[in-house]
C-alpha cells in the first residue's frame, strides 16, 4: 500500500506560543476579579479539631474565609471511575475529616494574592491524628483483588488466555522477575487553575481542562444547579496529560466564592499544592513470568500488579491489556491488586498503566534474550503476530515487526556486541544499546463537529476536542483546509468551550482520531450541501464563490460521529459530560498503535553517571495527520520516557504523610542538557479499520517502551539490571 504523507504545516499557534500571547487559565483576569488560595491540612490522617481563623479574617484585604463548616452542603460530584465527574469522590472541604496529607482545609479570598497568601498563612488548627499507611506492603484488609471489586466490567476484568500457569511451569526457559516504580507527579507549566464568574444566575468557568463537559456537569451537581447555567471555557489546557482530565477539587471552591461575594474569583492551586492537589501517577509492583522453549518461542506469561489507590476510591489498574498484545503469547494470565493508601485518589498520567507494564514486560523480554543467548530485536521479531492474542479477533494493523527493522536499521543496531560491557568509547565510557517495545490502545470518543462558511472566504468550525498543547487545532486546521481550500488562518477552531459543541473528554491518545475524522466528515457534508446551493455549477468554485453566486452569507452543516459498533447511546453519555470511548476491542477487531524505541546510553565509569545520548523511535500509528506535531508528540514522549527511568520520583517517607516534594528543584525533571539526539519516524500506513482516515493515535504510545529501553541500555553497559525506577548513579555503584 502506498501511503500520500501529508505536507509539514506549521503550528498555527506557534507564534503566538513564542511571545507569550497563549493565554491559560491563570493568566485570565476580569474586572474586579479577587485571588484565592488554599490552605491545607498537615497531618497525614486524622481531623480537624478545631480550627482558628479569626487572624485571617481580620486581616485587611481579605473579603472571605472558607471552611467545612460553611461548605459542607456542597454535593459529591462522584467519582471519575465510578460514574461520576470527579478526580476523586472526596470534596475537600465539605467535613472536618483529613484523608491525606496536604487536603485543603481553607479558602482564603483577598483583594491581592499576597493578602490571600498571607492570610492562609495565619489560619491554626488543631488536628487529631490518626496513623496512615502509605505503601504498597500493606495489611491484607487494605488490599483489594480489582476482580472483585465494584469497578465496571469487563473493562477492570483481569485478562486471562489459554493456561498460563501450567504451561509456564513447563517451560524449558523461565524469567521470574519483580519491577517497581515510584509515584511520579505531572508538573505542567500551567497550574490548575479556575477563574470563576456569575452573571445573571449563570456561571462561567475558565479552567484548563480535558473535560470541559464533565466540569460543568460536575460543577453543577455539586451547586445544585441545572447544567444549563453552567458554561466552561477551556481553550488551552496547559499541559494535559491525564492530570486535567476531570472536575477538580478547587473549582467548586472558586465557584461558590464568586457567587457569594458577587466577583470574579481566580484560584490558582500553586506548585507546592499540585503534589496533593492533583491526581498523580501510582507507585506500582509488578512480578512478571516469562516462559519460552530453547529456540525462543514465547509460551507463557503471568502478569501480577499490585497498583497503589486511595482509601476512599478504587483507581483501576490495566497493565495486562496491553503487556498481553506486545507478542504473539497465547497463554497469558494477570491479576491486578489494589493497594489503599492514604493519599488523594492516583489518576492517569501519560500511558498511565501501559508505561509501567511495557518497563516491566519488555525488561522481562531482554531478561529472555539474555537468558536465551538471542539477540533482543531477533527475539521480539521472532514472538510477532497479527491476530490479537487476547480475544482471538484481526488487528486492525500492526506494523511493530517494520518499527524494529526500520529502527534497527536506522540505529546501526547491527553494529552492537552482545556481551555486557563490551562496548566503550574513546573516553572509557561504557556503552549500552537497548532496544524495547511499546503499544497503546487505538480508542476513539464520539464527537459532534459544526462547520461554517462565510461569503468572505472564512469558516468556523467547533468540535468537540480540547487543545491540550499537542497541536489539535494545527490538525484541525490543515485538514479542513485540505478539504475546504481554505487557508489555515482564515478557519476559526472553536474547540474545548460548552457553549459550542459538547465536549467529550480528551484523553487515551483518542484527541486526533476522534477530532480530524469528524471535522473532514462535517467539510464533506459541507462540500455536498455547497454543490445543492449551486446545482451543476459548483464545481471548482471556492465555498466562498458559491455563497457569493448563491446570494448567501454563510451556510451551516453538523455531523455527529461515534466508534464503529458503538450504539446511538454514547450521544446521551456524552450530552452529559460522561466519558463514552471505545477500543481497544472493537466489535470486529482490536486496535492498537506501535512504537519502537531504540536507545544508546553512556555510563562514565567512576561516578556512574547515565547520559542518553541518542534514541531512534519509530512508531505506528496509522497515517499521520500532521507530521510537525506528531515528532514533536514522540519527541515529547521520549523526554517524559527518560524522566520516568532516569529522574522523576515524588518521594515518600513513612513517617510523615504525603510526598516530600513541594517543587520542581524538589521534583527532578530532565532538562535540555539531559536530552540528546532523539530521531523520529513513521511507518504512515493507513489503520484500514478503525477510522475513515486512518488514524490511530500517538500521543501516549509515544512513551511506551522507553524506560525499558534504557534500562536494557544500561543492562548492556554494565552488566546490572536494574528492576526499579527511577535508575539513579547510586544503583550503579
Ligand atoms: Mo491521558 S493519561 O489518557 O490524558
Amino acid at each position: 500500500m502506498t501511503t500520500n504523507t501529508f505536507p509539514d504545516v506549521a503550528r498555527i499557534d506557534a507564534h503566538d506560543k513564542v511571545r507569550g500571547a497563549t493565554r491559560y487559565a491563570s493568566d485570565d483576569s476580569r474586572p474586579g476579579m479577587l485571588h484565592a488560595t488554599l490552605a491545607c491540612a498537615t497531618i497525614g490522617r486524622g481531623s480537624i479539631q478545631s480550627i482558628d481563623t479569626s487572624a485571617a479574617r481580620a486581616l485587611r484585604g481579605v473579603r472571605l474565609v472558607l471552611t467545612h463548616a460553611e461548605l459542607s452542603r456542597l454535593q459529591p460530584a462522584g467519582f471519575l471511575l465510578a460514574g461520576g465527574y470527579g478526580v476523586q469522590s472526596l470534596q475537600p472541604l465539605t467535613s472536618p475529616n483529613i484523608a491525606y496529607f496536604g487536603q485543603p482545609i481553607a479558602l482564603v479570598v483577598a483583594e491581592t494574592l499576597e493578602v490571600a497568601l498571607q492570610a492562609a498563612a495565619l489560619i491554626r488548627t488543631a488536628y487529631a491524628v490518626e496513623p496512615h499507611q502509605m505503601g504498597l506492603d500493606a495489611p491484607e484488609a487494605d488490599i483489594v483483588a480489582q476482580q472483585e471489586s465494584p469497578l465496571p466490567k469487563p473493562m477492570f476484568e483481569d485478562v486471562h488466555v489459554g493456561d498460563a500457569d501450567a504451561v509456564f511451569a513447563q517451560a524449558a526457559v523461565q524469567i521470574d522477575a519483580t519491577y517497581a516504580s515510584a509515584v511520579q507527579h505531572h508538573n505542567p507549566m500551567e497550574l490548575l487553575a479556575t477563574v470563576a464568574e456569575w452573571s445573571e444566575g449563570r456561571l462561567t468557568i475558565h479552567e484548563g481542562t480535558q473535560n470541559a463537559e464533565g466540569v460543568r456537569h460536575g460543577v453543577a451537581r455539586q451547586l445544585g444547579i441545572p447544567a444549563e447555567q453552567v458554561r466552561v471555557i477551556s481553550p488551552q489546557v496547559g499541559g494535559g496529560f491525564g492530570q486535567k482530565n476531570s472536575l477538580q477539587g478547587q473549582t467548586v471552591l472558586a465557584a461558590f466564592a464568586a457567587r457569594a461575594l458577587g466577583h470574579s474569583v481566580k484560584l490558582v492551586v500553586r506548585r507546592s499544592q499540585l503534589f496533593h492537589a492533583s491526581s498523580f501517577r501510582a507507585a506500582t509492583r509488578h512480578r512478571i513470568r516469562l516462559g519460552a522453549d530453547h529456540g525462543g518461542t514465547m509460551l507463557a506469561a503471568i502478569h501480577e500488579t499490585d497498583a497503589q489507590t486511595s482509601r476512599h476510591d478504587l483507581f483501576p489498574s490495566v497493565n495486562a491489556e496491553v503487556s498481553a498484545r506486545l507478542h504473539g503469547i497465547a497463554n497469558f494470565g494477570a491479576r491486578e491488586r489494589l493497594v489503599r493508601t492514604d493519599t488523594q485518589t492516583p489518576g492517569y498520567m501519560r500511558a498511565p498503566f501501559e508505561h509501567m507494564a511495557c518497563f516491566a514486560f519488555e525488561s522481562a523480554v531482554d531478561e529472555l534474550a539474555q537468558a536465551l543467548g538471542q539477540d533482543p530485536v531477533a527475539l521480539r521479531l521472532a514472538n510477532d503476530t497479527q491476530r490479537d492474542p487476547v480475544t482471538g479477533k484481526p488487528l486492525s494493523s500492526r506494523h511493530l515487526a517494520e518499527c524494529l527493522r526500520r529502527g534497527a536499521a536506522r540505529f546501526g543496531w547491527a553494529r552492537r556486541s552482545m556481551a555486557p560491557g563490551s562496548m566503550q568509547d574513546a573516553e572509557g565510557q561504557l556503552i549500552g544499546w537497548g532496544v524495547a517495545a511499546g503499544a497503546y490502545k487505538a480508542a476513539t470518543a464520539p464527537a459532534v463537529a459544526r462547520l461554517r462558511v462565510y461569503d468572505d472566504g472564512t469558516a468556523l468550525a467547533s468540535v468537540g476536542v480540547h487543545e491540550m498543547g499537542q497541536g489539535i487545532r494545527t490538525a484541525l486546521a490543515a485538514a479542513l483546509s485540505r478539504k475546504l481550500g481554505i487557508e489555515p488562518d482564515q478557519i476559526t477552531l472553536d474547540i474545548g468551550d460548552t457553549n459550542s459543541t459538547p465536549q467529550h473528554i480528551t484523553v487515551g491518545s483518542w484527541g486526533t482520531a476522534t477530532a480530524v475524522p469528524a471535522a473532514v466528515e462535517a467539510a464533506d457534508a459541507m462540500l455536498s450541501a455547497l454543490a445543492e446551493l449551486l446545482p451543476g455549477d459548483a464545481a471548482g468554485r471556492s465555498p466562498a464563490e458559491i455563497l457569493r453566486a448563491a446570494g448567501r452569507r454563510s451556510l451551516d452543516v453538523a455531523i455527529r460521529r461515534k466508534a464503529p459498533g458503538q450504539p446511538d447511546a454514547v450521544f446521551t453519555r456524552l450530552a452529559t459530560g460522561l466519558p463514552a470511548p471505545l477500543g481497544p476491542n472493537y466489535p470486529d477487531f482490536v486496535s492498537f498503535s506501535y512504537i519502537a524505541h531504540f536507545v544508546e546510553v553512556r555510563v562514565e565509569p567512576t561516578t556512574r553517571r547515565i547520559r542518553v545520548p541518542r534514541v531512534v523511535s519509530v512508531a505506528d500509528c496509522g497515517r499521520v495527520i500532521s507530521p510537525r506535531t506528531a515528532a514533536s508528540q514522540v519527541r515529547g514522549g521520549v523526554v517524559w520516557g527518560i524522566g520516568a527511568a532516569l529522574r522523576e520520583a515524588s518521594e515518600v517517607d513513612p513517617r510523615y504523610g504525603g510526598f516530600l516534594n513541594a517543587d520542581l528543584a524538589d521534583y527532578v525533571l530532565p532538562v535540555n542538557a539531559d536530552i540528546g539526539d532523539i530521531e523520529v519516524e513513521f511507518i504512515d500506513r493507513a489503520d484500514p479499520l478503525v477510522n475513515a482516515m486512518g488514524i490511530k493515535g500517538l500521543g501516549e504510545v509515544a512513551m511506551v517502551g522507553v524506560a525499558a529501553a534504557i534500562a536494557n541500555a544500561v543492562h548492556h553497559a554494565t552488566g546490572i539490571r536494574l528492576r526499579d525506577l527511577p535508575i539513579r548513579i547510586e544503583h550503579l555503584m
